[in-house]
């Protein structure tokens, strides 16, 4: 545990700090053998992940950064050596104030005089597939504050999160459904061969922010992916292998998909957010057929997916 108060060690501004990515950062530092001092934000300090990282040593800051509390962003990311930024598309649905967000963060971070900002970036969808695939919002978004980052003068990487296996225990979130004849399906619009570079986001995405930050180079501009590519099949042979349930891939029509989405209250221009992503995802890939993601230099090797399948809860989901 190297989260210091000591003045002299560089202090780490982290969004999201009791939130998935950010948790993982903090945790990945605080593995580190370099100290840090850590300032973590939250909307609400009484909620047990802030209050759990205070106890840790987190500098816990009270604030929600939003365009209305902009001093306050500003003052908030005061002293902070480096940082690190995410939003949460998810919670509004609004991709043009999520950018907006991000870019008021990175705009306040310069003020700061940080020497470093890692981004959770991801790629752009309607270039990638050459304008074919222009709804995906939450993804193409993403990609316009790293064009902002990288112009900012402040060294810069965006370091992309793949798919969550998280997401396929979450009752509310994952496309696994029982079927009437015992099996469980991965209800998929696309087919059982599309690969989805996925990882232990809350385990290990914060080793790939702290190999950045611990760089002696900030590869400056770089462009960093996660995750370890597998087939849905794969996934759900290696889900099989470790509860020992029947676990298949269903590819349902792209329509059906839309209506189930729209039926669970998605606004229309999420749903084609969606349908669109699994499209471009299908056809050009989740990084746009760049290089795998690599694990190089890494603190530690990031769990497979087949282990994380092993330790994972599936009660709520296989039921
Ligand atoms: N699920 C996936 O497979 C996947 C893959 C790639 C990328 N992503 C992206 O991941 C992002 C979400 O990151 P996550 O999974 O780490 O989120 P998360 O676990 O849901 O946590 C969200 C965090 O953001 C903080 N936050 C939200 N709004 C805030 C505000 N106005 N002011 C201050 N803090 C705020 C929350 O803090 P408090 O609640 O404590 O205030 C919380 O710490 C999304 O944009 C999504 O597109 C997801």
């Amino acid at each position: 545990m190297t989260i210091t108060q000591d003045p002299t060690a560089p202090l780490v501004a982290v969004v999201g700090a009791t939130g998935a990515q950010g948790g993982s950062v903090i945790k990945a530092l605080a593995e580190s053998n370099k100290p840090y001092r850590i300032r973590g934000f939250t909307r609400d300090s009484t909620k047990p992940a802030s209050q759990q990282l205070v106890a840790q040593g987190v500098e816990m800051h009270t604030i929600s950064l939003v365009l209305a509390n902009l001093k306050s962003v500003f003052d908030a990311f005061a002293g902070a050596n480096m940082v690190f930024l995410v939003t949460n598309f998810w919670e509004h649905l609004d991709a043009e104030r999520e950018t907006a967000e991000a870019k008021m963060m990175i705009d306040a971070a310069k003020a700061a005089g940080v020497d470093r900002i890692v981004w959770s970036g991801l790629p752009d969808y309607s270039k990638l597939s050459g304008g074919k695939y222009t709804h995906v919002v939450h993804f193409d978004g993403k990609a316009a504050v790293a064009e902002y980052g990288r112009r900012s003068g402040v060294p810069f990487v965006d370091v992309q999160a793949g798919y969550y296996a998280s997401n396929l225990l979450s009752p509310g979130r994952t496309p696994i459904k029982g079927r009437t004849d015992g099996a469980f399906a991965i209800r998929v619009p696309v087919s059982p061969t599309t690969s989805l570079p996925v990882f232990d986001a809350e385990r290990d995405y914060g080793l790939y922010v702290r190999h950045v930050l611990e760089a002696p180079v900030l590869p400056d501009g770089a462009e960093v992916r996660t995750g370890e590519y597998l087939t849905m099949a794969e996934m759900a042979l290696q889900i099989s292998q470790a509860t020992g349930k029947r676990v298949v891939v269903e590819q349902i029509p792209m329509e059906q998909y839309e209506k189930e989405a729209a039926a669970k209250g998605l606004p229309p221009h999420v749903v084609l957010d969606m349908s669109d992503g699994y499209n471009s995802v299908s056809e050009f890939g989740y990084y746009g057929g760049k290089t795998s993601p690599s694990v190089e230099g890494l603190a530690r090797t990031p769990i497979s997916f087949s282990e994380f399948a092993k330790t994972a809860d599936w009660t709520k989901v296989l039921v």
